[in-house]
């Protein structure tokens, strides 16, 4: 690989970012950041920010940018150097993605690739509603596309599956109208850039792959 590729990966909730990141983690070598799991993981510590995004998250609404952009910095300072990078939920905003793009400045990077996931609505309802996730790993499953061998037991490390408190109907709803008024504009943004392939996330798991995988090799080729 000739340079250590800032790839993102963007797409509504359930278009399968979460799915399909483990695939290119592990296929180009790059280091995962996931805003989600992140804010996540601070709600479950109980720190300061997991206290402030807890209502945002649950009603499934943008946790607000200050605090999102403040995460990010500090993921960037710590950012091992030559590590390829995959940004997961991030930027959702205008606002996010021009401060990503001076973050990256100042590193003297550049976003290669934006990898667009794009599902219909309905389908999108229905993938939500039957998710379950590994409290451990993060890994999701779906009753209809990826039931678990053993119910309620993650299959890679035995960790229990869990339904996430912003999967129901309400929020659901919310964040897909989030998505389509401040996070898909972003797009736009990228597709100026010249950095943005949109990929159909509507069909199965192992036709998206290697979809992301025809998008990464211009970026992989250097
Ligand atoms: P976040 O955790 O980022 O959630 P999201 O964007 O809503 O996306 P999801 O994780 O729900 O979906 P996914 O695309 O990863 O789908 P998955 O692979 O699991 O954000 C949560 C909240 O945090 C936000 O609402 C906000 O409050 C806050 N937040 C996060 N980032 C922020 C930011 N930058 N700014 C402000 N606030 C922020 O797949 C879904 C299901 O479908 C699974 O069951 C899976 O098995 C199944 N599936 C996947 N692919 C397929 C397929 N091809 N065919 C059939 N089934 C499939």
């Amino acid at each position: 690989m000739a340079h250590a590729p800032t790839v993102l990966i963007m797409g509504p909730p359930g278009a399968g970012k979460g799915t399909q990141a483990g695939h290119l983690v592990a296929t180009y070598g790059l280091l995962h950041v996931a805003t989600g799991d992140l804010l996540r993981e601070a709600v479950a510590a109980g720190t300061l920010l997991g206290l402030e995004a807890k209502s945002f998250i649950d009603k499934g609404t943008l946790v607000p940018d200050d605090l999102i952009i403040g995460m990010i910095r500090e993921v960037a300072a710590e950012l091992p150097e030559g590590s390829g990078l995959l940004l997961d939920g991030f930027p959702r905003t205008r606002a996010q993605a021009i401060a990503l793009d001076k973050m990256l400045g100042v590193l003297d990077r550049d976003v290669d690739v934006v990898l667009d996931i794009r599902v219909p609505h309905e389908v999108l309802i229905k993938r939500l509603s039957g998710r379950w996730i590994c409290r451990t790993c993060q890994t999701p499953y779906n009753v209809d596309s990826r039931p678990p061998k053993v119910a309620g037991v993650c299959d890679l490390d035995g960790g229990e599956l869990y339904q996430r408190s912003d999967d129901t109907a309400e929020a659901v709803g919310t964040r897909l109208e989030v998505y389509e008024t401040q996070t898909a504009p972003v797009s736009g943004y990228y597709r100026d850039h010249g950095s943005l392939v949109t990929i159909d996330g509507d069909q199965p798991s192992d036709e998206v792959r290697a979809a992301l995988d025809a998008a990464m090799q211009p970026v992989t080729a250097g």
